[in-house]
């Protein structure tokens, strides 16, 4: 899920599959080779689920992108609350 908090469009994106890849790293994938203008939470120091702050939801389920297993032959990532900052990246807490 692309857009802001106005205006929300899919994107579909088709990454290569690798075992044990996380969903951070398809994330990654899509910024560094499909989408340099793809927004989301990355945060080079962590990436081992200690910060809290990659949250996302993925087939409908809220986890942390860097925790989260890429599996199965579709994800489908949206924001993980409604506070859209844009595309993937929202306001942390979520505004009341
Ligand atoms: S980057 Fe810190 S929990 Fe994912």
């Amino acid at each position: 899920m692309r857009g802001d908090g106005r205006r929300r469009y899919e994107a579909e994106y088709r990454v290569p599959r690798a075992p044990g890849l996380s969903v951070m790293d398809v994330l990654d994938y899509i910024y560094e080779n499909l989408d340099p203008t793809l927004a989301y939470f990355s945060h080079e120091a962590c990436r081992q689920t200690a910060c809290g702050r990659c949250l996302v939801r993925v087939n409908g389920t809220v986890c942390l992108a860097c925790g989260c297993p890429a599996e199965g032959e579709r994800l489908t990532l949206e924001p993980w609350n409604a506070n859209v900052v844009r595309d993937l990246l929202c306001r942390f807490p979520p505004a009341e």
